[in-house]
């Protein structure tokens, strides 16, 4: 078998491990002669596995019974939307710290919905930190404050999130699960699955239970936290499939040392490529060293005119996706949780070779 060197955005590289047990389970899943995938979401045998994925969610991240823990299905981008339709109403404002493409577009949304402000933003210099919390022009009396917790785009993460003003709001799609998270800090957590959950399709929702129960009449209803909920996520049928593999990723986690030893090696991982981009005189990131993701890289080199030479050549050594957003160009690398070290390790190596060769 001839698996790459996987640094994909999102969709992203899954555990091996729990491939291979998907594969094993296909077409008899535990004695039940049928796949997951052509089971009933209202079978006795669906329902455990989904509630197992649930308790093992909240198990990871310390979730308590004050929160919901939904399994929906529109990605984040429909959370863009729920989000206001469930917690606003039209007059009201939600507060935005603008740190890149992922918070315009969630900015750009909710003004459908509700009154937006935009706190800070660090477009000025091309989304490379995160603004001063001392500088945040907050609302008196705001609904909510938004923050993306790390723009995929621009490679900028929260190291540590304000607490004591309105409820915090969370677009965790690209960092849920690669560190621990004091889940009390947030009014509602948000994520679509695609880099650090599971395949596409499937979207978290953790939100605090006093936040839900007055959604707009016009919410759609799949959309519905308080009716979701009350469903325990099935008041459609919920992306079934997609909830299955992320019970085994959860599980996967669980056998890794937790969130804990998640975050030790993604840490080892990023600082590892941080370091030789610093180290070189050829490559360079953009990004602040204080807000710098541990979940995407990006970098640029030298001479942009060897771009495309630099692609093909990882290609040819079995690394993919590196190709950085079309929006800001250059290169990214995405090193979710379940990107290995060796993985990071023959990309460092094949850098250095590259500057040794044309830098
Ligand atoms: C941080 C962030 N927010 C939102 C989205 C949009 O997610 P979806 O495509 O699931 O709607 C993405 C997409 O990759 C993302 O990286």
């Amino acid at each position: 078998m001839n698996r790459t060197h996987n640094f994909s955005a999102g969709p992203a590289a899954l555990p091996e491990s729990v491939l291979a047990q998907a594969a094993e389970e296909m077409l008899d899943f535990q004695g039940s002669g049928m796949s997951v995938m052509e089971m009933s979401h209202r079978s006795k045998i669906f329902v455990e596995i989904a509630a197992q994925a649930e308790a093992d969610l909240r198990a990871l991240m310390h979730i308590s019974d004050d929160y919901h823990v939904l399994f929906l299905q529109g990605g984040a981008t429909g959370q863009f939307a729920g989000i206001p339709l469930n917690l606003t109403h039209p007059d009201d404002t939600m507060d935005f710290i603008d740190t890149g493409s992922w918070s315009k577009k969630a900015i750009k949304e909710a003004g459908k919905y509700c009154q937006v402000n935009v706190a800070a933003s660090s477009a000025e210099t091309r989304y490379d930190h995160i603004p001063d919390p001392a500088s945040w022009q907050l609302t008196a009396g705001a609904k909510l404050l938004h923050v993306c917790s790390n723009e995929t785009i621009g490679g900028v993460q929260f190291k540590d999130f304000p607490s004591g003003g309105a409820p915090l709001v969370a677009d965790m799609s690209s960092d849920i699960l690669s560190r621990p998270v004091d889940v009390s800090q947030f009014g509602l957590i948000y994520a679509g699955a695609q880099k650090n959950i599971g395949p596409a399709g499937l979207t978290v929702v953790i939100v605090r239970k006093d936040l839900c129960g007055s959604a707009r009449v016009e919410t759609p209803t799949f959309l519905d936290y308080a009716i979701q909920a009350e469903a325990d996520s099935m008041s459609n049928t919920p992306p079934t499939y997609g909830w299955y593999l992320a019970g085994l990723v959860f599980k996967w986690i669980k056998a890794n040392g937790g969130l804990e030893g998640i975050a030790q090696r993604n840490q080892a991982k990023a600082d590892l490529l941080y370091q030789a981009i610093d180290a070189s005189n050829f490559y360079s990131a953009p990004v602040a060293p204080e807000a710098r993701s541990t979940m995407n890289v990006p970098f640029t080199l030298a001479d942009s005119e060897l771009d495309a030479e630099f692609l093909r050549q990882a290609e040819q050594r079995g690394m993919f996706n590196l190709k950085g957003h079309r929006s800001v160009g250059g290169m990214r690398a995405s090193i979710y949780n379940a990107v290995s070290m060796a993985s990071v390790e023959a990309l460092v190596s094949f850098m250095s070779e590259f500057e040794n060769e044309r830098g």
